[in-house]
């Protein structure tokens, strides 16, 4: 079901801070942040040879990382997101065995533009999974 490793998002306070340690220090390829309200984030993505890093700063009042962040003030990993080709097919799959998807069980657009659904992470051995249609 699952392919390439589309991106690790990392949910941080300060998206400005973080996207200049990748830049200045790691060395890395880093865009500009992009303010994403329907989504309640800010993201910038850092391009690696073989990934992407998504870097994710809440965004209003009912920012989906709000939470995160509250228990986990420094930041860090929030979910790992990786391709599949249908989208539908796997949210049926998933659910016939037993994963919970998050919010109302379907594919919704993600913050890329592309099909995405996301997984219980009680149900995934404790990592939040994002699934992207490519
Ligand atoms: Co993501």
């Amino acid at each position: 079901m699952i392919g390439r490793l589309n991106h690790v998002a990392l949910a941080v306070r300060d998206i400005g801070k973080a996207s200049a340690i990748y830049r200045d220090i790691l060395g890395a390829e880093v865009s500009q942040p992009m303010a994403q309200p329907d989504h309640g984030v800010t993201t910038v993505f850092i391009t690696l040879p073989n990934t992407k890093i998504e870097l994710l700063e809440p965004l209003g009042e009912a920012s989906p990382i709000a939470r995160f962040l509250e228990r986990n003030p420094d930041g860090g990993m929030h979910h790992i997101c990786y391709e599949v080709d249908d989208i539908a097919a796997a949210g049926n799959a998933l659910q016939a065995a037993g994963v919970r998807l998050l919010g109302n069980g379907g594919p919704k657009i993600g913050a890329h533009g592309k099909p995405v659904l996301f997984l219980h992470p009680k149900d995934v051995s404790g990592a939040l999974i994002e699934l992207e249609q490519v």
